[in-house]
């Protein structure tokens, strides 16, 4: 079954009416599909097993969509202090978390080390040496999976391409046996793992099979000189459906994952991020009002870049759907949907052909579960947006809306800009 559909004329996440939530919740807000999330868990799983899955948490870090990854037994990759801390928090285990990421500073390679993670994937010379330095000054040993850079094009978006040597990502594959050689024999490392990650969001096969081809040319020749490798990082990157893509076949990549590196016996690691989380999503808006003008129609909703980005940022379509279904034969008209932020880039979408829509409706931006809220800004004065999450037939907020006070709350005036009562 879809994570959304329209039960009874009425756009739905299982029993629970998406109408209701704006309705007692507000909008915009997040939507997200508990059942959803479990199944695409599960369906990762089933392909993958006994590989290791590290949920991308970057591309949600709910509280309660980490607690339920935690309780089907998936780990976290995470890429600062700060998701370092939500992971925990959430209760998954150090011992099923890795931390990527091209700019750990000092601070968090501690933190990181001080947790007893899984895994530290370092990405240049210059922070194998500061891990070797940090670890040996806690007494500690980092088990550290050195971030290759394959030079392979995933044929995704230029701006979520992750894999060529133009990159700021990982160490040059070229490079990476010297450096290796030498980080094995710096003190406070343990040199256990490979790591790559191409891109995000790849629809095709090919740049996988590339990618883990090197990893395992470079696994043979560090095994041939004697320093062997216990597990491979496949990192994340699962296309998904936004408009009319193929999801990428996970049985295909399982396969090619057995050819490329399943000889190697070493255990695996893959982050998928989008995938578990992506189409578990909907951001809910409100019309505020329709514009004619002479050029253009205009829907413009209460949602803005600073909840959604991934239109304005990266060009990216998501589905609108209305939430009340459209009647038999109601005419589609092109319409530009666009936010109330101050700025022309403001806009969902571009003449999309929409039903007929009025100030008060509601909308839904389909596919948004995965960096969505997590890429939100407080933009124009604009409150965080808030998140619920539906089990079954009952829907919770899982991170409220803040309050103007609270917004304010972090801000302070130096003394000479406070009037004589001491206050603003
Ligand atoms: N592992 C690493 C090291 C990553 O950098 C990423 C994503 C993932 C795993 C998860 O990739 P996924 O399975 O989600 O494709 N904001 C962009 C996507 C940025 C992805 C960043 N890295 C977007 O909205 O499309």
């Amino acid at each position: 079954m879809r994570p959304f559909d329209y039960i009874g004329g009425s756009l739905s996440a299982g029993p629970v009416r998406l109408a209701d939530v704006a309705a007692e919740v507000g909008t915009p807000v997040y939507v997200y599909s508990a059942d959803a999330i479990e199944a695409a868990y599960r369906e990762f799983e089933a392909a993958l097993a006994p590989a290791r899955i590290c949920y991308a948490m970057k591309a949600n870090g709910n509280l309660a969509v980490l607690r339920l990854l935690a309780g089907l037994g998936a780990g976290a990759d995470v890429v600062s202090e700060g998701e370092l801390r939500r992971a925990l928090a959430a209760g998954i285990p150090p011992e099923k978390i890795v931390f990527s990421g091209v700019g750990k500073t000092d601070a968090e390679m501690e933190a990181a080390l001080r947790s007893g993670i899984l895994q530290i994937n370092c990405e240049s010379a210059s922070e194998v040496r500061s891990l070797s330095r940090i670890a040996s000054r806690l007494g500690l040993t980092a088990s550290v999976a050195l971030r290759i850079n394959p030079d392979v094009d995933a044929g995704t978006l230029d701006q979520i391409s992750t894999g060529r040597k133009t990159d700021k990502f990982g160490v040059a594959w070229t490079e990476a046996p010297v450096l290796f050689r030498e980080a094995a024999g710096l003190p406070g490392l343990s040199m256990e793992g490979i790591a790559v990650h191409i891109g995000s969001q790849l629809g095709e096969l090919e740049p996988y099979r590339r990618a883990f081809r090197r990893v395992a040319e470079l696994a043979r020749m560090l095994a041939a000189d004697g320093v062997a490798i216990r597990r491979l990082d496949l990192g994340g990157g699962f296309g998904i459906r936004y408009r009319d893509e193929t999801p990428l076949p996970l049985a295909g990549y399982a396969k090619v994952v057995e050819e490329e590196v399943g000889g190697l016996g070493c255990e695996l690691v893959v982050e998928p991020g989008r995938r578990l989380v992506g189409p578990a999503g909907v951001l809910l808006a409100r019309v505020v009002a329709v514009k004619e003008t002479p050029a253009r129609r205009f829907v413009i909703v209460d949602a803005g870049m600073n909840d959604l980005v991934r239109p304005m940022m990266y060009g990216a379509w998501h589905d609108i759907l209305p939430l009340a279904a459209p009647p038999e034969g109601a005419e589609y008209r092109p319409a530009d949907v666009v936010g109330p932020v101050c700025e022309t880039t403001d806009k969902f979408a571009d003449e999309r052909l929409l039903p007929p829509l009025e100030a008060g409706d509601l909308v839904a931006f389909c596919e948004a579960g995965a960096y969505g809220a997590v890429m939100a800004s407080t933009y124009n004065g604009r409150p965080l947006v808030p998140e619920v999450l539906v089990r079954g037939g009952r829907f919770d907020v899982v991170r409220a809306r803040p309050t103007f006070e609270e917004d304010l709350a972090l801000e302070r005036l130096p003394e000479w800009l406070r009037g004589p009562d001491g206050g603003g």
